[in-house]
């Protein structure tokens, strides 16, 4: 066994016993701050049920769009001007019917450069939920189609039983791990971590750090997390482009899409959309699915398509970025 696998095989023994540990704490937990959160949930959607808003919030959350955002950098190398990477997350696969195929027909024609996908593929915290989303990844993944591939990190609904099965579907499951691509002379670094809301170990700050320490000042750093929660690990270990879901953008929200709860122990200002933390930029998901209730108000479910443009180049081109 190489280093390698030895160190993917420590990750998963972690992973298991860490997601043991979980689930008993919340069957203990009769009164936790996530079970009063869905119990108001579902009192809301009995409130609601039947009436038009209900209706809309249903064609809310069933019906992701997709975000177009451009990105310029000085840090990205030429051969990477135009390069797009599709992100998508928070799919929650078992929760809305149909929702895959709503994904593909989506997709269908973009073919990004690169497709990369942050965690919670699954709503139920059981062991073999997983099995019955496969089919859907399966079609997910051919739909995009991306030249570079799928490189993906688990979320805090997800399970360490599904990055074999992931990897035969050809999604490189990203264990504290680094993905290189490489175009000419230079390349992008992927680094994909932890779930640092619920799973953060030290392997996902070593990881993140270590793609700073190897790079020969040319590589493009992009890191895929779960969360927005690392930001300042991740800015720090000179990061260029960090991309997180988990917060849904607050599903229900407030009209002007104020969120009620975003689900994060820090980092609140960077729990939707485009943020800047130094020089890195960042971008949180509202993710392409729904948990807790079918239900999405005052915001959209969505999955993105960043372009990557070198500032250099657009300089020439414009005059001015
Ligand atoms: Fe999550």
């Amino acid at each position: 066994m190489n280093d390698q696998s030895n160190a993917r095989q420590q990750w998963i023994s972690h992973r298991a016993e860490a997601e043991k540990t979980l689930r008993k704490k919340a069957a203990q937990a009769r009164f936790g701050k996530v079970r009063r959160i869905r119990g108001t949930a579902r009192l809301f959607e009995r409130l609601i049920m039947g009436t038009p808003l209900y209706k809309r919030g249903l064609a809310n959350a069933a019906s992701p769009r997709l975000v177009k955002k451009d990105m310029v950098f000085s840090t990205l190398p030429a051969a990477f001007n135009g390069y797009t990477v599709l992100h998508l997350t928070d799919l929650h696969l078992d929760f809305i019917p149909d929702l895959a195929e709503r994904i593909c027909r989506l997709v269908k024609g973009v073919n990004p450069d690169l497709c990369v996908m942050t965690g919670d593929y699954v709503t139920e915290f059981r062991d073999d939920v997983y099995k019955g989303i496969l089919g859907g990844m399966e079609q997910i993944v051919s739909a995009v189609n991306a030249e570079d591939g799928t490189c993906a990190t688990l979320g805090n609904h997800d399970t360490w039983r599904m990055v074999d099965p992931f990897e035969h579907l050809g999604i490189r499951v990203l264990l504290n791990e680094t993905y290189g691509i490489r175009r000419k002379n230079t390349g992008i670094a992927v680094t994909g971590v932890d779930d640092p809301h619920e799973f953060l170990t030290a392997g996902a700050i070593q990881a993140l750090k270590a793609q700073a320490e190897n790079s020969e000042g040319k590589k493009f750093k992009i890191a895929l997390v779960h969360t927005p929660e690392l930001y300042q690990e991740a800015g720090e270990s000179g990061c260029d482009l960090y991309l997180a879901g988990h917060t849904h953008g607050g599903q229900i929200c407030l009209p002007g899409g104020i969120p009620l709860v975003l689900h994060l122990n820090k980092g609140h200002r960077y729990g939707k959309g485009q943020w800047r933390y130094r020089s890195m930029t960042g971008y949180t998901s509202q993710g392409a699915g729904a948990v807790g209730i079918p239900v999405r108000l005052n915001t959209f479910s969505e999955i993105t398509l960043i372009t990557l443009y070198s500032a250099a180049i657009m300089e020439n081109k414009n005059g001015s970025i």
